[in-house]
């Protein structure tokens, strides 16, 4: 348990519990308001994230950026991004179920010091952890889901959607979604 940020950042950057901290440059910990309402949960760093150790700062981070600012959202503002596992996997594959649960203490408790009201989950590696394990995306994405306290929303990926335009509209759809239950739930985010 952690009572701040910075002692979880701390102890996070020093992590050890999985092989993927023999091959990164840095830990991406996660960017943003800490007090958010709203907190989007990715995959994990790629390349230009492990180098920068910040999320989704390449190319699929920045049609993130133009979206959230569609609606409002701002990474360094009012929602908070981290992702399931901190460190980037070699190649970019996807990270292994026992990376992924070496890492997850470090979300569960990014959470608790976040409290958001509202969890986004990009992509189905994110929101088959987090929501179910047979979640589909194409079917399920922009629905909201209650689990214990939070409201999870699946989404596209935006690296997803790069390799798939043709997913463009159907994913700013749920980002008008998000933006209706903020205002709804938690309108203080856009205050
Ligand atoms: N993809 C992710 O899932 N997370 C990042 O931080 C960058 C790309």
């Amino acid at each position: 348990m952690y009572n701040s940020f910075e002692e979880l950042k701390k102890d996070c950057e020093e992590c050890r519990r999985c092989g993927l901290c023999e091959t990164r440059h840095n830990v991406v910990v996660g960017v943003g308001n800490p007090e958010a309402d709203v907190l989007f949960i990715g995959e994990g760093p790629g390349e230009n994230e492990d180098i920068q150790g910040e999320p989704f700062v390449g190319r699929a981070g920045k049609l993130l950026d133009k979206m959230l600012n569609a609606v409002d959202l701002d990474r360094n503002k009012n929602i908070y991004i981290a992702n399931i596992v901190k460190c980037r996997p070699p190649q970019n594959r996807d990270p292994k179920p026992e990376e992924q649960e070496q890492c997850i203490d470090w979300l569960r408790n990014q959470v608790r010091l976040i409290k958001p009201q509202i969890i986004v989950c990009l992509g189905r590696i994110s929101a088959q952890k987090l929501i179910d394990p047979n979640l589909k995306i194409t079917k399920e994405h922009g629905s909201f889901i209650e689990k214990g306290k939070f409201l999870m929303m699946p989404m596209f990926h935006p690296a997803a959607i790069l390799r798939n335009p043709n997913q463009k509209p159907e994913a700013f759809e749920d980002f008008l979604k998000l933006r209706d239950k903020i205002k709804e739930i938690c309108p203080d985010t856009y205050k």
